[in-house]
């Protein structure tokens, strides 16, 4: 209780505030006190700001009363408590509503110490109070910030989309409208700035090296720079000479992606305004935001990148299978190809996704794979085949599914190799599916396989000529094949012509 309580005293009789100072001492209270008895004396003292006034109801040229109404006009607030000889519980009341901490009787005034306790106690609570609702409003606005933040970031697929949504949201949170981002090129030893706001723009295209700089600085140091004013800073590159203009400074801070530094993000204020420690705390967060995006779209580029690859390897082994397919089915060179590349046209036409038409390529190409299982003997009979060796031949879509469906990656694109051989009304095979049942790319790649087996040469058959081929195609619309799907064959083969 050893700090000094600055009291005003309003009180026309000295030995009346005396002992008001007597008691407050007894209480263990370290007072420094002034007593005034006018108006005038009054708002002087009050220029000090002291802790606490004790103010009589009554004085000859001044009131209790009116001293709370001065505080009240200004706005200040100074607890006060009311002294009386004789104070009405009317009046006393009244004095309350007005904003008087308390009152107190002057033959009472044992009480006074404790009065001052609890008022100054509660004050204290109070403004605790509003520090930690203010620290958590503060908080709170914070947490959207960077919530706003990283919710928008999760969708952006291009480094340029990301960075620049990054800087945008950040300058507008710390109301600013100026900024930048640099990152680190691959051997870490330039940075270049590939995201700017404000006048950063002037200086687009800029690449300083480690070292070179504020940026350059930031990012060798790896530590946050605060700099007053950019062009006073003998840290400013030369570089920048007349593109930064006076009247900003602002704060620098590098970005890390995994303990690693990869770059540095800048936000410029203009003065007089600085940037204080709370913001300088939400920069600090969304820097390793940016950390954490930036490494998530590089790894994100990395495993597409990949991925093409491997599908792109994939794909080659495909057309290497559908060449030896070919090779050994002795079919005309090309079919698969041939057959393929008309039936992705009529798919895209009859409305498939793209992702579809990847597998249409796959299975299409794979049509007949499951004739790896079917002997040379029976597969390059010059006749007609038995009843056993049809029995055999028959097998040769299940085939393509027991091989297919265990790789992940040709699983969807079945379709075709599992289904080719079905037919719309129902009489085809491995399992009679009927009509829809059938998957549309399996019945439009069925039309274009009959038609290119019809025109090419078979060890069991010569070509037929193209009429002819048609013909079928055309007799076999509803029994053999969809109609629909004849019709648009059809209407595609005349365009070829
Ligand atoms: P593929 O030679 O690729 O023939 C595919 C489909 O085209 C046949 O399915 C059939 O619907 C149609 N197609 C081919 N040639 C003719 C034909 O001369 N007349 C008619 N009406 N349709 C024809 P399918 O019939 O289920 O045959 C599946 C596979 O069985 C054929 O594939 C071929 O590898 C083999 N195959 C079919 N018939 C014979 C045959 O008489 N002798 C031999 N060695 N193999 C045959
Ligand atoms: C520099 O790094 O020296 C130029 C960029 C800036 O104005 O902060
Ligand atoms: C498949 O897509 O898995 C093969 C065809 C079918 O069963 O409908
Ligand atoms: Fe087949
Ligand atoms: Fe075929």
């Amino acid at each position: 209780m050893s700090q000094t309580l600055r009291l005003l005293i309003v009180e026309d009789m000295p030995d009346d505030a005396e002992l008001m100072v007597m008691r407050l001492e007894d209480e263990g209270f370290n007072l420094d006190w002034q007593r005034v008895q006018t108006e005038e004396d009054f708002l002087r003292v009050l220029e000090e700001k002291p802790d606490f006034i004790l103010a009589d109801w009554a004085l000859p040229q001044f009131s209790g009363l009116r001293a709370l109404e001065l505080l009240n006009e200004r706005g200040l607030d100074i607890p006060l408590i009311l002294v009386s000889g004789s104070i009405g519980e009317e009046a006393a009341i009244d004095a309350l509503h007005r904003g008087a901490s308390d009152y107190i009787l002057k033959d009472r005034s044992k009480r006074l110490g404790q009065a001052v306790h609890r008022i100054l106690e509660s004050r204290r609570y109070q403004q605790e109070k509003e520090q930690a609702e203010f620290e958590l409003k503060r908080r709170l606005a914070e947490l959207e910030v960077l919530y706003n933040i990283s919710s928008s970031l999760r969708y952006l697929e291009s480094l340029d989309d990301m960075l620049k949504s990054l800087l945008q949201q950040t300058i507008s949170a710390l109301y600013t409208d100026t900024g930048a981002i640099w990152l680190a090129s691959r051997d870490k030893k330039e940075l270049e700035m590939l995201s700017a706001e404000g006048w950063f723009t002037s200086l687009d295209g800029l690449v300083l090296k480690e070292g070179e700089g504020l940026v350059g600085d930031t990012y060798l140091q790896d530590q946050p720079i605060v700099s007053p004013e950019f062009i006073r800073d003998p840290k400013l590159s030369n570089k920048v000479a007349g593109k930064v203009p006076s009247g900003w400074g602002g704060t620098l801070i590098p970005i890390h992606s995994h303990e690693e530094k990869i770059g540095v993000l800048a936000v410029a204020v203009p003065l007089p305004r600085e940037l204080v420690a709370g913001e300088l705390q939400l920069l600090s967060y969304i820097a390793e935001m940016a950390g954490i995006a930036v490494h998530r779209l590089r790894l994100f580029d990395q495993l597409q990148t990949a991925t093409e690859a491997l599908a792109s390897a994939y794909d080659e082994t495909i057309k290497g299978w559908a060449t030896a397919l070919e090779l050994r089915d002795q079919e005309t060179e090309g079919h698969s190809e041939r057959v393929t590349e008309i039936t992705l046209e009529m798919a895209r036409k009859m409305g498939l996704t793209e992702e579809q038409l990847d597998n249409v390529y796959r299975g299409s190409l794979l049509h007949d794979i499951g004739k790896m299982g079917v002997s040379d003997s029976i597969l390059l009979k010059p006749g007609p085949l038995n009843d056993r060796e049809w029995e055999i031949m028959r097998q040769h879509p299940q085939h393509a599914y027991d091989l297919l469906a265990p790789i992940d990656y040709l699983k969807p694109a079945l379709s075709i190799p599992y289904c080719h051989h079905e037919k719309y009304n129902g009489s085809g095979y491995p399992r009679g599916l009927k009509g829809e049942e059938i998957p549309l790319e399996a019945r439009i790649f069925a039309v274009v396989d009959v038609y290119d087996a019809l025109t090419s040469d078979r060890p069991y058959r010569l070509a037929w000529s193209k009429e002819d081929a048609l013909e079928y195609i055309k007799k076999e619309s509803g029994i053999h094949f969809d109609p629909q799907v004849v019709e648009l064959f059809l209407q595609m083969i005349k365009d070829l012509r």
